[in-house]
């Protein structure tokens, strides 16, 4: 099985590259970060607080967060509902990446990770996949791009959802969550050290697929 780690910040333009490479290559896109959202949407309809350690792990660890493909497009099932509608918001963004600092949240998703990179070619984007899911990926790849640019990307991506947001919020929201993610103890957001790096701020999405998938074929 070919297996390919993509890690970066928000709005490095991780999903949407990834997703097409996939597409191109004929492998199976994981996008890890949506699964950890399935979670925090959970916390956030049983009204669990970010920093309550123990209730949030007690509603992660009872969960059952899987995924299935439908048209090609990754769902994740959350006690068997679909909730890829509910989960791309703001709010979903900002405690997901409170509750991923959490060593039981991050132990539950670790295996059913390695369980689908086992499987089938992947193309698997997250925080953490290339220093700590999948160590022995055949592609390890670190995608970032300038924070204006990242929240740029953001922007556009809620308004045409039709979510009215300000982009300095969206900008500070962003270095925010970038910083709980690179900071905290466990899988912390980190380029590995075989990892190569794309810049994707002056790069159009077409370029930054063709790059990948230059780096895919040529493993
Ligand atoms: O799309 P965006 O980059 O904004 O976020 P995402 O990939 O959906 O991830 C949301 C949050 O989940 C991140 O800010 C991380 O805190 C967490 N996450 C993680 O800890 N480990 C992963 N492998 C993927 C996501």
């Amino acid at each position: 099985m070919k297996n390919i780690a993509i890690d970066g910040p928000a709005g490095a333009g991780k999903s949407t590259i990834a997703k097409l490479a996939a597409k191109e290559l004929g492998f199976i896109y994981v996008d890890t970060g949506s699964m950890y959202r399935a979670m925090a949407l959970a916390c956030i309809r049983q009204g669990v607080k970010p920093e309550e350690e123990e209730k949030v792990t007690k509603v992660c660890q009872s969960v059952q967060v899987s995924i299935e493909y439908k048209d090609g497009q990754q769902i994740v099932l959350l006690n068997g509902e679909n909730v890829n509608p509910y989960i791309r918001t703001e709010e979903v963004g900002k405690m997901t990446s409170a509750i991923a600092v959490y060593q039981g949240v991050r132990e539950k998703l670790l295996e059913l990770q390695r369980d689908l990179a086992k499987k089938a070619d992947v193309i698997m984007d997250g925080r953490d996949i290339g220093t700590c899911v999948l160590p022995d990926a055949d592609v390890k790849i670190f995608m970032t791009a300038s924070s204006v640019t990242r929240a740029r990307r953001r922007y556009t991506e809620l308004k045409e959802k039709g979510i009215e947001c300000n982009i300095e919020d969206i900008e500070k929201d962003i270095i925010e969550r970038d910083e709980r993610d690179s900071n905290r103890k466990i899988a912390p957001l980190r380029q590995a050290e075989d990892a190569i790096v794309i810049d994707s701020s002056n790069m159009s999405v077409e370029e930054s697929v063709a790059a990948v998938i230059k780096l895919v074929k040529g493993a």
